[in-house]
């Protein structure tokens, strides 16, 4: 039933060093402002779990409606072998050894400090130590509605956002 809680945004994880996987992930939350940490739920299933737990580093990348098809092969294909059918561009990031990805509007580099395994999944608690972002997508470093942010429905389905509504 945790289909009650949705729709949630839905983000790309980058992870490895040597060669970079990218995983889709929509269980993340931020946890703090400053220091700014995130949190993420990853299976111990993926080849993303691996690789973190080696690199102790992710970035999370934000992607756009423009970028569906690759959050699709990066939520249903395991390993690195799916990454040249997304059709991503890596970058290097500005601070961590793990990539960017080219395409997203944002990119936050995270260092792991924490981790806890609960039901079945782990609990990565990243703090953010560095980030890049289109300022095109961002105003002030707040999103714009006309971006097509992603969020996840259930299975196949997806939304993005329309309306902005301002409070008085
Ligand atoms: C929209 C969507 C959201 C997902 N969210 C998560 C998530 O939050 N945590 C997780 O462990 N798997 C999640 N998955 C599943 C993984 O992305 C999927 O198993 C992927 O193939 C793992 O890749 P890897 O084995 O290369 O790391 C999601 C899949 C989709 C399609």
């Amino acid at each position: 039933m945790y289909h009650l809680l949705y729709p949630l945004r839905t983000f790309l994880i980058v992870s490895g060093k040597e060669e970079a996987n990218v995983m889709t992930a929509d269980w993340l939350t931020v946890i703090s402002h400053r220091p700014f940490i995130v949190g993420v739920a990853i299976s111990p299933k993926r080849y993303t779990h691996k690789l973190i737990k080696e690199c102790n580093e992710f970035v999370i990348a934000v992607p756009t409606l423009e970028m569906l098809d690759a959050v699709w092969i990066a939520g249903t294909k395991s390993g690195v072998d799916k990454i040249r059918k997304m059709k991503i561009t890596f970058i290097d990031s500005r601070t961590i050894e793990t990539k960017s990805i080219k395409e997203a509007v944002a990119n936050l580099e995270c260092k792991v400090i924490d981790e806890k395994d609960y039901g079945d999944h782990t609990f990565f608690v990243g703090e953010v130590i560095d980030y890049t972002y289109n300022r095109e997508a961002f105003e002030s470093g707040m999103p714009k509605v006309g971006i097509n942010f992603l969020a996840h429905i259930a299975m196949n389905k997806f939304v993005t956002f329309e309306k902005e509504i301002h409070m008085p």
